[in-house]
């Protein structure tokens, strides 16, 4: 959800929405996991991809550390038993350039099979060794050719330092009590490709073989790997311990896992059920101190292991399983390696189910069995994410409930409907396309239905067993097929890799139009690709075609639970669009899609639309289930948005809000309010369109209350939050009190530098609300901000001038600003501070009308300024110019064009872009504004239109809301 958070950030400028919600930055790290194997990893290993010639089948390893927690230092012995897959007279592995080996030798244990008959095995012998340290390459070059089949076991010893810089490889750390003593602990990180630096072996994610460990040391502590201890032999009251664990099944060599710490446990009170004849053991551990936080973890692991157990109809094939709260533990990202997971401290006490269910996921699918490349990850971790929020939804429903999928897939929607998806973000496609994979595996479960969707799952995985312990991303869709094929539920000529295909290697959704023949009582269907923006002439049309589950409900028969598909619109449909026959009679409503079960919004008729909002203000509403409702109001008010639909009847279907009470409703509705809100801010409009939208959030803010309860549910608060956020925004003045009580602490700080005592989100409501002296405060703290100070991080003084910048309704205090960081050349603004406060000021009609002002009044200075710099100045033309939205704006615009025209320089085509957009902009005003005056005007209750009729007599721009009244 990180990136949709980001998304939807980017979507609310300034990100002055903080601290939203609590959940939302518990489940933030939810994206980041260990299977996912990066780029650097894959197009290393494409280049340096071991050759063919040999494959391990079973490892022993020794790791000797009786004096690493002195020396840093370790020793290795590995054998492995490697048989011949190819002729070859070679035996290539991968050893980390800190290894140092000091013995290698190499005895056959089998024949090729040719050659069986021939009696002895021979003797082999090693002409030479030789390193190649780019592909960190150890080759050992034999006197003989050996045939196809045949098997050698290679002895090697060696020895090596631990990491201690990093936690890599095989590495050393340590943590504090709360008394101060130190605790070093060893423990291992070997995703990637970091195997090799703590043993040579074949360090590639196919190549899986079987590990026999044994760990020698010489302390009280204790040692955790992927399976069971079976021996420990102590000698001399621990001086030489040596403990012996049993053989792992197959796995990749990163897949090992090894700690040795003075960690503790805690057991749950309830057990796994037996699976498989096994009864699976669970440990939690964690440091002394902090195992206190984990007391509920145990039971929610079993909770958890329970439930994929029978989901699965498997064990996750070991006999125990240890999750460990690692100190320090400074990866991004969980290590959920088979038996032995590690997860960051905070991540692991959360109460959540989400995570825990997804790491334990891994377990199942990643490391019982595993993404062959790294083009098969993504899916991995789709159906992972799929199947987690599944199991949250059984488990904690409260967890997910408003989240998912509508989070996800609102953003999804938002960014596709972009004339170019993703350009102002880069790097979070890749995020996309296996959200996008995870919303293809809902699809699927709601129409082939969960027992289905369950079966071909449980087929997978236990082939998947069989076969190579490896799968590739089209193996999950080829199961998923041939069950639907069983049961003849896919129209012929449709497969479930094709229909995924269509939905997942595109950055597009499409939107279906369902349009009612009321007369002879036919539905036409038809889709295209869905645009919110009027694409500019140049881009070329998109004709993308998708084969779409079409999902019926009619008024005369709700039944939400029947998600199968009444038909379905394909792709290769000639002509493109489908005529069925109408599932109802005609004074009744259809819904297309309903539960978002398919990734597309649904445009109807508007006959079809004002059945459906009148029924949505009826008593009956409830009828529909809440994600149902919250998807007419999305795709109503974004296909107004989009012009696809009259604003009129959009807003029609707003009305019911007056009395909607779920949040998973309410939800979305702060982002559209936004969306269209930043089109008309700045016009008389707004004011009747931020009344209308008090009069909308009152019952619900009313029925909250100002104040959390004790124990009540999360989403409460958070809602609250969002209310609060927006009332705030708007001037509502029991929240800017507060704030600036707050922001009071900080003013009368004897050291302000020290450290800011104010929570991230009362500064916006102070810099818009306050005064010019608090305003300034703020602005002296990001001059003043200590430039090496460990308790004070950068993003603080970001955020700061982040909120400075795009927080004010005043133009003084962003001339002032302009004036500092651009005219007096503060040297504490650094060009990106200055780039940054630009992109601010587009927030809001104030900002860019004013950067505007600014660039017009100071245009030679600021020039001059800026002649060396070409992305400022740039920049500054791009932001003060392009936010205009109306035909006065253009004129503006364009008169300053004239008055400059050969001087703009490189930012002559920003500005002649600006004002193609501008003249876009104020197209879909000229088309919309009237539309939606007339609409609020007619819905605006008398008081509401003569307070705004009075606030705009006495210039006051803001009209705060009341809560009382
Ligand atoms: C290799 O195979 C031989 C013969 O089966 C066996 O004795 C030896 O223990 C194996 N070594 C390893 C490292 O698995
Ligand atoms: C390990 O560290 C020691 C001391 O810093 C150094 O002399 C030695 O070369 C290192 N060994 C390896 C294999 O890098
Ligand atoms: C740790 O040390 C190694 C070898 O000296 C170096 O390659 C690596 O970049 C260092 N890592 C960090 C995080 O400093
Ligand atoms: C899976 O599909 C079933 C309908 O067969 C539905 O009830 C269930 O909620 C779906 N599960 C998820 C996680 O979407």
């Amino acid at each position: 959800m990180m990136w949709a958070t980001l998304l939807t950030g980017l979507v609310l400028l300034s990100a002055i929405l903080p601290g939203l919600s609590q959940s939302d930055n518990d489940i933030k790290g939810r994206w980041k996991r260990s299977i996912d194997l990066n780029d650097v990893y894959y197009s290393k290993m494409r280049r340096y991809r071991l050759p063919n010639e040999v494959t391990p089948t079973s490892y022993h390893l020794d790791i000797n550390l009786r004096s690493s927690f002195e020396s840093d230092q370790f020793n290795g012995h590995v054998k492995i038993n490697l048989t011949w897959s190819d002729t070859s007279d070679r035996i290539t592995l991968n050893v980390h350039e800190n290894l140092e080996i000091s013995h290698v030798s190499i005895r056959m244990i089998r024949l090729a099979p040719d050659e069986a008959g021939k009696g002895a095995l021979m003797d082999v012998n090693i002409a030479r060794t030789e390193y190649q340290r780019p592909k960190s390459w150890y080759i050992i070059h034999l006197e003989q050719m050996l045939k196809n089949g045949s098997a050698c076991e290679v002895d090697i010893k060696y020895s090596g330092n631990l990491t201690t810089n990093e936690t890599t490889g095989l590495y050393k750390s340590a943590y504090m009590d709360s008394e101060g003593r130190k605790h070093p602990f060893i423990a291992t990180y070997l995703q990637l490709d970091n195997a090799r630096k703590m043993f040579p072996c074949m360090d590639e994610p196919p190549y899986k073989a079987t590990f026999k460990l044994r760990v020698f040391y010489s302390n009280d502590l204790r040692v955790r790997t992927n399976t069971r201890q079976i021996s420990l032999i102590q000698v001399n009251e621990g001086a030489r311990n040596q403990a012996t664990f049993e053989e792992t099944p197959r796995i990749s060599t990163n897949q090992l896992a090894l700690v040795i710490s003075d960690l503790q446990h805690i057991e749950p009170v309830i057990e796994v059920n037996e699976m498989d004849g096994r009864k699976l053991e669970v440990k939690v551990w964690g440091r002394k101190d902090f195992i206190e936080s984990l007391v509920d973890v145990p039971d929610k692991v079993v909770e958890v292991v329970n439930y994929l157990q029978n989901y699965f109809n498997s064990s996750l094939g070991l006999s125990k399983l240890d999750v460990m709260a690692i100190p320090m533990y400074s990866n991004s990202k969980a290590s959920d390696n088979w038996g032995l997971m590690f997860f960051k401290e905070s991540e692991l006490s959360s109460p959540l189910v989400w995570t825990t269910a997804y790491e334990l996921l891994y377990q199942w699918i990643g490391q019982s069995v595993t993404p062959y490349r790294r083009n098969d990850a993504p899916v991995n971790k789709a159906l992972n994410s799929f199947l987690a929020s599944m199991a949250t939804i059984d488990l904690n429903p409260d967890e997910m409930e408003g989240k998912w999928p509508m989070t996800v897939l609102y953003s999804l929607y938002y960014e596709f409907a972009q004339t170019a998806p993703f350009s102002r973000v880069a790097g979070i496609r890749h995020e996309a396309t296996w959200t996008k994979a995870e919303l293809v595996f809902r699809m699927f479960n709601y129409t082939l239905g969960h027992e289905l969707f369950q079966r071909s799952v449980r087929k997978f995985f236990h082939q998947q067993l069989k076969e190579g312990r490896t799968f590739f991303a089209n193996d999950i869709f080829t199961y998923l097929n041939d069950v639907a094929n069983e049961t003849n539920n896919l129209p012929p000529g449709l497969t479930i890799n094709g229909i995924a295909a269509s939905w997942i290697n595109r950055d597009r959704v499409p939107l279906v139009t369902v349009i009612r023949d009321y007369e002879t009582g036919k539905i036409n269907l038809s889709q295209k690709v869905y645009l919110r923006d009027i694409p500019p002439q140049s881009t070329a049309k998109v004709s993308y075609q998708w084969d779409i589950p079409i999902v019926m409900q009619a008024e005369s028969n709700l039944n939400f639970h029947n998600a199968k598909p009444t038909v379905w619109l394909k792709k290769d449909n000639e002509p493109k669009n489908l005529t069925i026959s109408d599932i109802t009679s005609k004074d009744n409503f259809i819904i297309v899609n309903p539960e978002e079960i398919g990734m597309f919004p649904v445009n109807y008729d508007s006959c079809n639309w004002k059945m459906l909002s009148l029924y949505l203000q009826g008593p009956n509403r409830e009828r529909i289930p809440p994600l149902t409702r919250a998807k007419l109001l999305h795709d109503a008010w974004n296909l107004a948005y989009a012009g696809e639909l009259c604003f009129g009847i959009a807003m029609n279907v707003t009305l019911f809000l007056k009395q909607e009470k779920s949040h998973v409703v309410w939800e979305p509705v702060f982002t559209m309010i936004h969306h269209v809100g930043r089109r008309i801010e700045g016009l008389d409009v707004y004011l009747k369109f931020e009344a209308y939208i008090r009069s909308l959030l009152k019952p619900l803010y009313l029925e909250l209350g100002e104040n959390p309860q004790p124990n009540e549910p999360s989403w409460k608060t958070h809602m609250r939050g969002l209310m609060k956020n927006f009332l705030c925004r708007a001037g509502y003045e029991p929240c800017v009190k507060e704030a600036r009580d707050q922001y009071k602490k900080w003013l009368t700080d004897e050291e302000p530098d020290k450290g800011n005592p104010v929570a991230n989100k009362f500064l916006c409501p102070v810099f818009k609300w306050g005064t010019n002296e608090e305003w300034e405060f703020g602005l002296q703290r990001v001059i003043n901000f200590p430039k090496t100070s460990l308790a004070r991080k950068q993003n603080e003084r970001t955020y700061l001038l982040k909120t400075l910048a795009g927080c004010p309704k005043d133009a003084n205090k962003i001339e002032r600003l302009l004036q500092v960081a651009v005219i007096n050349q503060n040297e504490n603004f650094t060009d990106a501070d200055i780039h940054l406060i630009f992109s601010m000021l587009t927030g809001s009609a104030t900002g860019y009308k004013t950067l505007f002002n600014f660039l017009h009044e100071h245009w030679y200075a600021v020039k001059e300024r800026f002649e060396n710099k070409t992305y400022l100045w740039d920049g500054i033309v791009n932001f003060a110019t392009s936010s205009f939205n109306t035909q006065e704006g253009y004129d503006k615009v364009n008169r300053f064009y004239m008055d400059h025209q050969n001087e703009f320089e490189s930012a002559d085509s920003i500005i002649k872009k600006a004002l193609r957009i501008i003249k876009q902009e104020t197209k879909w005003n000229e088309e919309n504004v009237p539309v939606i005056d007339m609409w609020l005007t007619e819905n605006l209750s008398k008081e509401d239109l003569e307070a705004i009729a009075n606030s705009t007599s006495t210039l006051s721009t803001t009209a705060a809301p009341t809560t009382t009244d």
